[in-house]
């Protein structure tokens, strides 16, 4: 793209330029998302047979006025068969826009998944057996096969999740009925009050018949996280589950989710900026940066050898018991611009550690142990082998 003559203002040759480039490759995305495809076409293989999810690297980006914002910019990540895997990051670092890519609910035309896969373990009921399908190649049409049953969200505020002039209980069976051939009004009443009796609710008729207006914040995500897990689906994931809710709400939903992974056969995908509900939850974490993964491992790697100096910085700027909880993020300094991300270390501006090298490429991912993974120079061969 041409150089900007004025600093932060573009230009309207500029701005013609950039709508053009837009116009062309959302054209090409819609045609692809909208085009009929044979199974065959999706259809594909886990890298590891254990996983039930496995992002690799996915490329999502929203088409601006102002240019290209790569929200999500190569992330790989995965999530094994019954684990709870937590993404941690600043807020708008692409942790919601991944989800969102692997729930195929990226907001069209100017956002589009425009490269990479996202291979997840599909559980045809029709035939009984387990296949891997690309979501990020499957068209638009048989999406609608993947949400409910295979994989469930639970997001950050229930009252807009929830529609107000429905019952609890009739939002509820309206699940069933959509995802379960056969059911009965009987069958889908006995399913909800089930399930809101896992999710701790004491009351579950009384629940089921009031509307969302009558519920506290804390109940209604209950009702949420009882309503993702109605079809029993292989993956939830929680965008900020608790974020809204008071501290002790909080604690309480986070004990029923941590209760809930031993009774779903199931694996959560856990998304928050905090990362002490990551320390009570997740058995493997992520830490984004600015539309990349910049370092995962297990929990206990994460939170006793963080390797990244984000990730340790994240690690000291934790709230205390005296802190205010708006000095969670401390690290001085901003995100790089979205729009135009600068071609070495996102975090260089930001970094206590930074070297020379620091200026060259964007570091590569670094395998540290076999579950451990870093991308800083800190940590590339070129590095340590200078000492
Ligand atoms: N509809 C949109 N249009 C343009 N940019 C968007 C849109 N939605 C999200 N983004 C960009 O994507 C980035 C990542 O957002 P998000 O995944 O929601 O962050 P978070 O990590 O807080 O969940 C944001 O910084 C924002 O710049
Ligand atoms: S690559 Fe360099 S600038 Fe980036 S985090 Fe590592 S040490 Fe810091
Ligand atoms: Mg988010």
């Amino acid at each position: 793209m041409a150089e900007k003559k004025n600093k932060g203002y573009l230009s309207g040759r500029e701005i013609r330029a950039i709508a053009k480039a837009n116009a062309k490759e959302i054209k090409r995305l819609e045609a692809y998302k909208n085009r009929k495809a044979d199974e065959s076409e999706f259809i594909t293989e886990m890298k590891n047979d254990a996983n039930i999810l496995e992002i690799d690297g996915l490329h999502t980006y929203f088409f601006t006025e102002q240019g290209v914002v790569k929200a999500v910019n190569g992330v790989s990540y995965e999530v094994p068969k019954n684990a709870t895997v937590g993404v941690v990051g600043e807020s708008g670092c692409g942790k919601s826009v991944t989800s969102m890519s692997v729930m195929r609910l990226i907001q069209g035309p100017q956002g589009q998944i425009c490269e990479g896969s996202i291979r997840f373990k599909f559980h045809d009921d029709e035939t009984g057996e387990d296949k891997v399908y690309d979501i990020a190649k499957m068209p638009q049409s048989e999406i609608y096969r993947l949400r409910g049953k295979q994989i469930s969200m639970i997001f950050q505020e229930p009252m807009t999740s929830l529609n107000p002039v429905f019952t609890i209980g009739e939002q509820l069976d309206e699940v069933t009925f959509i995802h379960t051939k056969g059911a009965t009004k009987e069958s889908a009443k006995a399913r909800s009050l089930e399930m809101l009796e896992l999710v701790g609710i004491a009351m579950p008729e009384r629940v089921y018949k009031s509307f969302p207006h009558e519920l506290s914040g804390g109940m209604r995500q209950r009702v949420m996280i009882a309503m993702s897990l109605i079809c029993n689906p292989r993956l939830i994931i929680a965008d900020e589950p608790t974020t809204a809710l008071d501290v002790t709400i909080q604690a309480q939903i986070l004990d029923l989710l941590r209760d809930l992974k031993t009774k779903i056969d199931g694996s959560i995908l856990l998304i928050t900026h905090d990362l002490g509900v990551i320390a009570e939850m997740a058995d493997y974490v992520v830490v984004m940066y600015a539309g990349r993964v910049i370092e995962r491992g297990t929990a206990d790697e994460i939170f006793h050898d963080p390797r990244h100096p984000y990730t340790k910085g994240l690690q000291k700027s934790k709230p205390t018991l005296d802190s205010d909880g708006e000095t969670l993020f401390n690290i001085p300094g901003n995100v790089p611009n979205p729009v135009n991300m600068p071609n070495h270390c996102y975090f260089k501006e930001r970094c206590h550690e930074c070297r020379a090298c620091c200026s060259g490429e964007y570091p590569k991912m670094v395998q540290v142990s076999p579950t451990h993974f870093v991308a800083c120079h800190l940590y590339s061969e070129e590095v340590s082998d200078n000492g």
